[in-house]
């Protein structure tokens, strides 16, 4: 059985995706559309006289915005992604082991998690498309969106590795001008992963990894989780005190993950006993915010937090003097959030 096969790539953010097709019935899928390139693909489509009858997110990607919801707007095609990223608007959640089918080939359905906790891979003919969970001689970072050293090890000894060492590997990025693999190479020379790496080595080496977050992480996170559209509207209706708006622990709670949360403390402060609020970055009062500030999209939205709500409620003013719209004191800062018990990281 013959299938269609294109590797498209999107080079800001590195990403590939994948047009599959069954050439009897031309029923096709998109793994992992990139919203910026969303119109070349519907093209590619079209000259091939293609139907697009699946659109598949191997996870809910921290670098790129899916074109899932644009695609979803403009064809007939089904979203799909992993039943455990809880994304609300897909049109078909996905379990380990589900098949979809193009005419008469199928999809199969891999869960894979370790790189997200819902991360999936799809098996086509012959190939497997491994998302961020097994890159070409390497493999996703864990360090975020409950990522886990030891699942992705499992996901990739025990699903992937178990694929016929012909099934040819295609990741979801490649940053050194890599287009596939096998899997009998990756269990050869993946220095992570394979070459007899044990779960342990695998562990310690990723919590190594000193890697920054992705450029568009506060952007795509909340994006991708309402199946690639921009988040219209606050997450957060502040009170003003004396000019500056304000929200209370309580306030930012729910919404970690959905508005970008500043912590303009002192580096020594940020993991001391207070902690700091998941998903919080540092940026300490002065000159580093200032510059942060001077070069930030002004139309998102922010919550500042420090110790006790002083330094965050004068970060709040100046981000306001700089023309910031969406911005916010949290009062009572990180001693009224542990007083809450409110979760904290320390690390
Ligand atoms: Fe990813």
């Amino acid at each position: 059985m013959s299938s269609i096969f294109y590797q498209l790539f999107e080079h800001e953010s590195s990403t590939y995706t994948y047009l599959i097709a069954d050439p009897e019935t031309k029923e096709a899928a998109l793994i992992d559309p990139v919203q910026e390139t969303v119109a070349r693909d519907l093209k590619l489509i079209e000259e091939l006289g293609l139907r697009l009858k699946y659109v598949l997110d191997t996870h809910v990607h921290a670098d790129h915005i899916t074109g899932a919801s644009e695609i979803r707007e403009k064809t007939q095609a089904k979203t799909a992604v992993s039943a455990a990223a809880g994304v609300q608007c897909v049109d078909i959640p996905l379990n380990h082991q589900d098949e979809l089918y193009l005419g008469a080939q199928k999809i199969t359905v891999l869960a894979t998690p370790g790189h997200t906790d819902s991360c999936m891979s799809y098996v086509f003919d012959g190939k497997v498309f491994t998302g961020d969970a097994l890159l070409i001689r390497g493999s996703g970072r864990t360090d975020f969106q409950q990522g886990s050293a030891d699942k992705l090890y499992e996901s990739v000894h025990q699903q992937l590795f178990t694929l016929p060492d012909s099934t040819i590997v295609y990741p979801g990025h490649d940053y050194r001008g890599q287009t596939a693999s096998t899997i009998q190479m990756e269990k050869l020379y993946n220095p992570r992963l394979g070459m007899g790496k044990s779960k342990s080595e695998f562990i310690q080496t990723m919590s190594e990894l000193k890697l920054a977050h992705p450029k568009k992480i506060h952007e795509a996170v909340p994006a991708n989780l309402a199946c690639g559209k921009q988040l219209g509207g606050r997450v957060l209706h502040p009170t003003a005190n004396d000019g500056i708006p304000e929200v209370t622990p309580k306030n930012v709670a729910p919404v970690i993950g959905k508005v970008r949360l500043i912590d303009v403390r002192q580096p020594e402060e940020f993991n001391n006993e207070l902690g700091h609020i998941p998903g919080a970055e540092l940026v300490t009062l002065g000159v580093q915010l200032t510059e942060f500030l001077k070069h930030g999209d002004r139309n998102q939205e922010i919550v500042f937090i420090c110790r006790s709500g002083g330094r965050s409620g004068q970060a709040t003013g100046e981000s306001l003097q700089l023309g910031y719209k969406f911005t916010a004191n949290m009062t009572g800062g990180m001693i009224q959030w542990n007083e809450l018990k409110l979760p904290v990281e320390k690390s």
